[in-house]
Order: structure tokens, then sequence, then C-alpha cells
């Protein structure tokens, strides 16, 4: 069986104050519209320590930082590049 991919947001209060409460919704929405749920787990974490530079996604074990409605797709389009072919 193939391992997901962790794709992990950070609920801590600074980049939750800062968007990552919004960003939850486009991301299940991006899983659904390209049928990953076989493919990625998408799950919250605890602040990381990398409040400064938030809102923070990892994507297994890249972190992405400054995450916006702006660059989400392009973010998840390049982090799950390196681990699944759509
Ligand atoms: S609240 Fe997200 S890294 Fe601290």
């Amino acid at each position: 069986m193939l391992r997901k991919v962790k794709i992990t947001i950070c609920l801590g209060s600074s980049c939750f104050a800062r968007g990552n409460q919004q960003m939850i919704a486009r991301i299940q929405k991006y899983i659904k519209v390209r049928q990953l749920e076989d493919k990625v787990e998408f799950k919250g974490d605890h602040c990381s320590g990398n409040c400064s530079e938030g809102p923070n996604l990892f994507i297994g074990t890249r972190l992405f930082q400054k995450i916006s409605s702006e660059n989400i797709e392009k973010i998840l389009d390049t982090g799950l590049a390196e681990y699944i072919k759509q």
C-alpha cells in the first residue's frame, strides 16, 4: 500500500489568525477536485516555531511559508509534484 503524502497546516494562533483558517477549505477543495483523497492526508498541527514567516504549511517534510489564497494552489501543485504525478 502506498504511503500518503502528508499535508500539514499550522493551526497555531499566529498562522490561524493570518489566514490558515481560510486555507483549510481551499486545501480540502483542491484535494477533492483532483481526487487525491487516496494519495494525501490533510491534517492540522500545532505551532512549529516559525510564526514570523507564517502562515505555514508542510507538504511532506518541505515547509512552505507565507501561504495565501493567491498562492495556495501553486504551492500545492509544487509541493505535491515531488510525490505525485497528477
Ligand atoms: S503559529 Fe504557525 S508556526 Fe507558530
